[in-house]
């Protein structure tokens, strides 16, 4: 990998800890980031920089430096305050720009110390980068919580590789438009030498924002790749469709523990077909909109009741933010109304699961599903639609998929693609994948599994540090 080792920068670690009852655990930290970056850093080995939470502990720190050499990596926390934490993460990080950048606009909330906050805590882990940094290594920088870090980087003399890789959606000019600081944080971004974006809309959205706010960068485009030339630099902005470790996931599948899980969960669910959903609680992945849909199939066809059933897995997340709170009441009373109306001695509609499940039980549970119903209102790319279909080593089971999921730009062809905010549309593909005969989902299936077999995580890393290169090399020549 390049000349140096790859340091990764993300908000999240892989690994956070906790103390139970006096003990303390290390855990796996839940999301599409870790899952996508984990089998990089265990693979080649390198730096995780990333949040260690609000408490600096020197046994916390010990624990997780151990587990993570223990996976072949090292591991290195940015520790921040209370304030900053309010400030940074659930402030700009989660209310500004997340809901920003799925289009959530009555989500945000623009106060300006979040943005102060935003760059100072930036600056933080800019500061922890220079102490690790050996001049040599690829800076490789992740997501909206830390866009101006290349900024902050620059400010502290650093002239090295950095690029960044953004996991959500990058909006369009109309909404983008709408933050306070749209221009600054453009021109922090125009401090790496390499962005990534999940898919071509995001680049484009990407690129007209950057026409529009600052028109006075040169741009250049060739082949679909944009050169955006700022102050002496030259960023190189591509889309990148992040993957999964399709070979790692097709194995574990097929493992004998998972296999027996599977028989046994299909065993207690009795006769009929499982319907299988698994999100962080975040009201971007229309968990109540898709709810009301399952309702509606069952309002539209009597026939099925005792007969179906949804898994809906919801990871907490972000809790400590309004709107995550407000979701899971109006998660939870959609799920207690649905049952209430149509449950039978025996039979629940829905069987809801409020916690992280461990990686076997995910894995079972894709495997046990007749349908995989994956209807974000907008997401980056998710992963658990590439995860179901690297599960299904028998090659069967149906993917329904929001169009709004950058997964959709790739797996349109096997999957049924559907627009979430129409429930009777979804409520439509539920009934034609639940009666979809079996050598038509082998067909979608393999076609799908052939796709993501080439186009795997691996293959993401690859094409992504291949280009890492010629952006230096434009940089050389500018
Ligand atoms: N996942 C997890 N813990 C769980 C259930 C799921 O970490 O209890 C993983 C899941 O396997 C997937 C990720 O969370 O890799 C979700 O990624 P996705 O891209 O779908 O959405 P994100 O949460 O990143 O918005
Ligand atoms: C999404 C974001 C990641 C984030 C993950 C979990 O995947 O793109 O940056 O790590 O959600 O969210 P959290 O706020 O718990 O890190």
């Amino acid at each position: 990998m390049s000349d140096g080792q790859v340091m990764v920068v993300s908000n999240r670690l892989p690994l956070s800890t906790t103390v139970e009852f006096g003990t303390l655990k290390v855990k796996r930290s839940s999301g599409g980031l870790v899952t996508a970056l984990e089998p990089i850093l265990k693979d080649h080995g390198g730096i995780w920089i990333g949040n260690g939470g609000t408490q600096e502990d020197k046994k916390m720190v010990r624990a997780l430096e151990e587990e993570a050499r223990s996976n072949g990596f090292e591991c290195v926390p940015v520790f921040v305050t209370e304030e900053e934490d309010r400030n940074f993460y659930e402030g700009f990080s989660n209310q500004v720009l997340w809901p920003l950048f799925h289009d959530f606009i009555g989500e945000c909330r623009f106060e300006p110390q979040y943005w102060e906050y935003y760059r100072r805590v930036n600056g933080k882990f800019a500061e922890v980068v220079m102490r690790v940094y050996n001049g040599k290594q690829v800076l490789w920088v992740h997501d909206y919580q830390l866009m101006h870090v290349a900024g902050s980087l620059r400010e502290r003399g650093c002239d090295g590789r950095i690029a960044f890789f953004l996991h959500t959606p990058f909006p369009s000019y109309d909404v983008f438009a709408k933050l306070p600081w749209r221009r600054d944080l453009l021109l922090a971004l125009l401090q790496y030498d390499l962005i990534g974006l999940q898919t071509e809309r995001d680049v484009r959205n990407l690129v007209s924002c950057l026409r529009r706010l600052v028109p006075e960068a040169p741009m250049t485009t060739e082949h679909g790749v944009h050169h955006v030339a700022w102050h002496g630099r030259k960023a190189v902005i591509q889309d990148f469709p992040i993957s999964i470790d399709f070979e790692e996931f097709a194995q574990a599948a097929s493992n004998l523990a998972v296999e027996e899980r599977m028989r046994t969960i299909l065993a207690r669910m009795g006769m009929g077909q499982v319907i299988f959903g698994v999100d962080r609680q975040d009201y971007t992945k229309g968990i109540p909109h898709r709810l009301r849909a399952y309702g509606e199939l069952l309002r539209r066809n009597p026939g099925m009741i005792g007969k179906v059933k949804l898994v809906q897995i919801v990871v907490p997340s972000r809790q400590n933010i309004p709107g995550y709170e407000a979701l899971k009441s109006r998660i939870e009373h959609l799920v207690a109304s649905i049952n209430g109306e149509f449950t039978q001695p025996g039979w629940v509609p829905i069987h809801y699961i409020h916690r992280a499940i461990p990686r076997e039980e995910l894995l079972a549970l894709y495997r046990a599903a007749h349908v995989a119903l994956v209807t974000p209102l907008k997401d980056g790319m998710n992963l658990v639609a590439k995860e179901f279909c690297a599960s299904r080593i028998d090659d069967r089971g149906v993917l329904i998929l929001s169009e709004f999921a950058g997964a959709a730009a790739e797996m349109y062809r096997g999957a049924l693609l559907v627009n979430p905010f129409d429930l009777e549309g979804v409520a439509d593909a539920l009934d034609q994948a639940l009666q979809m005969p079996v050598p038509q989902q082998q067909e979608r299936m393999r076609k799908l599994r052939r796709f993501l077999k080439h186009a795997n995580v691996h293959r993401w890393v690859q094409d992504f540090m291949g280009e890492i290169e010629p952006a230096m090399a434009a940089r050389a020549h500018r």
